[in-house]
C-alpha cells in the first residue's frame, strides 16, 4: 500500500497537484482539509473560530493515523500546518512517503486568489505586504518541520506536469 503525503505551505499547490498526481498514478486522492470540513459540517474558518485550533489539529492528527492505516494507494494532501504539530512529521514518515513542495512566500502570494486568502483563517484580512511578511516569518518557523520530509521538490521553476513526473519517479524508485 502506497501512501504519499504532500506537505508544504498554504497555497503551494498540494490539493491541485495532488488530485492530478493521484489520477496520473492510479491512486485515490484524499484532501485532509476537505475531509475534516465534510465530517465536521463546517468550514476550516468556522472550525478555527468556534472550536479552536487545537481541536482542528487533533482532528488532523487522527486523520493522518486513519489514512495512513487505510487500505489502498493514496495521495494525501495535508494542511500546511499539520507537519508542525507534535510529531506529525515522524508519523507521516513512518506511514508513507512525504514529499515537500517548496515555494517562496512571494511566489505563493502571487498565486493566491482573494478567495484563497479569505478561506484561510491565518491569512484572512492581510494586505499584499502583510501577507508576504507573515508568510516569510511563518514559513521560516515551519521549515525545520517541512525539511524532515523524505523528499523535497523545489517547485519554483517547474511546471505541474514536471512536478508530477518527478513525484511518480520518486515513488517508483522507493517501491
Ligand atoms: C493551515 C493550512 C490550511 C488549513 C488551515 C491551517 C496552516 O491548509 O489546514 O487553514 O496552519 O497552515 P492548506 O495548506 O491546504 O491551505
Amino acid at each position: 500500500m502506497k501512501k504519499i503525503f504532500l506537505i508544504g505551505y498554504m497555497g503551494c499547490g498540494k490539493s491541485s497537484l495532488g488530485r492530478k498526481l493521484a489520477k496520473a498514478g492510479g491512486m485515490e486522492f484524499m484532501d485532509m482539509d476537505s475531509i475534516i470540513e465534510q465530517r465536521e459540517g463546517a468550514s476550516i474558518s468556522d472550525i478555527f473560530y468556534y472550536q479552536g485550533e487545537e481541536y482542528f489539529r487533533a482532528a488532523e492528527r487522527a486523520l493522518i493515523e486513519e489514512l495512513g492505516a487505510a487500505e489502498g494507494d493514496m495521495v494525501i494532501s495535508t494542511g500546511g500546518g499539520a507537519p508542525a504539530w507534535e510529531d506529525n512529521m515522524e508519523r507521516m514518515n513512518t506511514l508513507g512517503a512525504t514529499v515537500y513542495l517548496r515555494r517562496t512566500a512571494v511566489q505563493i502570494a502571487s498565486r493566491l486568489s482573494p478567495h484563497g486568502r479569505q478561506k484561510r483563517p491565518k491569512l484572512r484580512g492581510l494586505n499584499d505586504e502583510e501577507l508576504v511578511a507573515f508568510m516569510t516569518a511563518n514559513m521560516a518557523e515551519r521549515e525545520p518541520f517541512y525539511s524532515k520530509a523524505k523528499h523535497c521538490i523545489d517547485c519554483a521553476q517547474m511546471s505541474d506536469v514536471e512536478i508530477i513526473e518527478h513525484i511518480l519517479q520518486i515513488v517508483k524508485q522507493n517501491e
